[in-house]
């Protein structure tokens, strides 16, 4: 058993080493690590898990009462928005082949796995008025054969999908969401919460509040630099009214704990003047610390930087007040210190400079950083998305860092296939264990307090705006078969020895970088 700060975990500790098995070897139940091992080795209570969203993988999207989110009104309403124009209305089918998915994760070796409740379907209106019991009955199905399998559930309360009539009162632009947020969060710890005892409140606020903005995320609604801060306000009081509604009435009993996913590409000076570094210091607080400093800094509140650019931008804009709606002193103690774990999405890093584009006015002026990648970087099949490890480790120390080095979850960190790349994902594999290695030299050599890493994703599935035409999974899903059958890639094997040996294997420990 292993206390980590995600609960208590079946977890066995140190090895032994794979290759020790492999030959069959005696294994004395004690193993000194060299130093040539140490580093590859992951540390004692480390979790591993894989993770998914439901609007990505359940499908079933009209189905048992569930209600209409603002991702089924997207992608009806306006399949120009998707690459491909399809849709989730029926992705993976988790919603009826969660069984064979609990199977797979066993198969897997994970001690947890990250899903996410669609609010809609158990709340078909978004008010708590009316409970879906068909869909409480899914989830409970869900978590009760995950536990069944020894596999622990950490659950997503938000990860995009609001139900459409709350869209209608304006979404996350309305600060009344932060009561309909408690309500659903009261329903969800009363239902499912003497068995899932880790949560998470939101699932990157930074990627979801551009939908106010410029962003063609769901629901499109377009206010560049003032929509994007309006939703950013509730959501943080959001976030901190399920933390305290936790500690008030569930922890006593529960013991659970609960955090929220922050998404950050590191930003890498492109040049080393101190007008580069300094942009790349703004890139960082405007897209991580504009979440992350009102809920873990000592002070609370947003960064100094990002309240003085927005509202020397607004005033020049001849805007009356800060496109930014500052928190009353009350607000900031509230939402300060309200984790128990910081979760993190990573995926690549960036170039920047100092420089202003994008419209008047906007996030992107304000943060005033122009971004831009190496060509030479390893590609993926997300335009976005180089292989770029060193730039984890840099990431993990800023965190650190800036945050006094609070205990940090992987929540997130994963590859899209290339073109034709099938079964024999090894660009996957490069990607995970090189960026892996990353992550044990900022446990061991920066003293980084990671807990945890969480592969995105278990399955291919459904990419927001890309549909299905970038796939993270672990598994490859036929799309065009109704039966959506899975199939383990290399990269699931490998993460599988991974976790089994809780070591880099040795043929992965070279690679070399470009
Ligand atoms: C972040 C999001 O949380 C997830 O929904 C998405 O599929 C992955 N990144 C990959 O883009």
């Amino acid at each position: 058993m292993v206390t980590s700060a995600l609960g208590t975990y079946n977890v066995r500790l140190y090895g032994p080493p794979a290759m020790l098995t492999r030959q069959g070897l005696p294994y004395s139940g004690k193993y000194f690590l060299k130093d040539s091992e140490k580093n590859f080795t992951f540390p004692v209570g480390f979790l591993f898990g894989t993770a998914s969203s439901s609007y990505q993988i359940e499908g079933a999207w009209n189905e048992d009462g569930k209600g209409v989110n603002i991702w089924d009104e997207l992608v009806h309403k306006h399949p120009e928005y998707v690459v491909d124009r399809s849709s989730g209305d029926v992705a993976c089918d988790s919603y009826h082949r969660y069984r064979q998915d609990a199977q797979l994760l066993k198969n897997l070796g994970v001690h947890f796995y990250r899903f996410s409740i669609s609010w809609s379907r158990i709340l078909p209106t978004g008010h708590v008025n009316v409970v879906n019991q068909a869909g409480i009955q899914y989830y409970n199905n869900l978590i009760n054969e995950l536990l069944a399998n020894g596999i622990k559930p950490l659950v997503t309360i938000y990860h995009w999908d609001l139900p459409q009539p709350l869209q209608d009162l304006g979404g996350w632009a309305n600060p009344v969401m932060a009561d309909y947020f408690e309500d659903y969060a009261y329903l969800l710890f009363s239902n499912f919460g003497d068995r899932v005892k880790a949560w998470i409140t939101f699932n990157e606020p930074d990627s979801f509040t551009g939908g106010y903005g410029t962003s063609g995320y769901a629901p499109t609604f377009h206010a560049p630099g003032i929509g994007e801060y309006l939703a950013t306000r509730t959501v943080l009081l959001s976030h901190a009214r399920v933390y305290h509604l936790y500690q008030a009435y569930f922890q006593k009993l529960q013991r659970g704990k609960l955090g929220i996913t922050l998404n950050i590409h590191w930003c890498e000076p492109l040049t080393n003047s101190t007008e580069d570094i300094k942009a790349c210091e703004r890139y960082q607080q405007f897209k991580l610390g504009l979440f992350a400093h009102p809920i873990f800094s000592y002070e609370g509140d947003y960064p100094e930087i990002v309240k003085l650019r927005v509202g020397q931008k607004s005033k020049e804009e001849g805007f009356r007040n800060s496109r930014l709606p500052p928190f009353s002193l009350k607000e900031i103690d509230y939402i300060k210190g309200t984790w128990d774990f910081f979760g993190l999405n990573h995926y690549t890093t960036v170039y920047g400079t100092s420089g202003e584009e994008g419209p008047i006015p906007s996030i992107s002026r304000d943060a005033g950083v122009i971004t831009s990648q190496d060509p030479a970087w390893y590609s993926t099949g997300s335009p976005w998305l180089k292989v770029v490890p060193w730039g984890f480790r840099k990431q993990l120390k800023w965190i650190a860092q800036e945050y006094n080095n609070p205990p940090v979850l992987i929540t997130e960190s994963g590859y899209s296939d290339l073109p034709n790349e099938g079964l024999n994902d090894v660009g996957r594999v490069y990607y995970y264990t090189s960026y892996m290695t990353e992550m044990l030299k900022a446990i061991y050599e920066d003293g980084c307090n990671v807990i945890g890493f969480c592969a995105w994703s278990f399955l291919d599935n459904f990419e927001w705006n890309s549909g299905y035409t970038e796939k993270f999974g672990l598994y490859s899903v036929d799309f065009s078969d109704p039966s959506r059958p899975r199939v383990p890639k290399k990269s699931a094997h490998v993460y599988s020895e991974i976790i089994r040996s809780r070591q880099i294997p040795m043929r992965y420990r070279f690679w070399r970088e470009k």
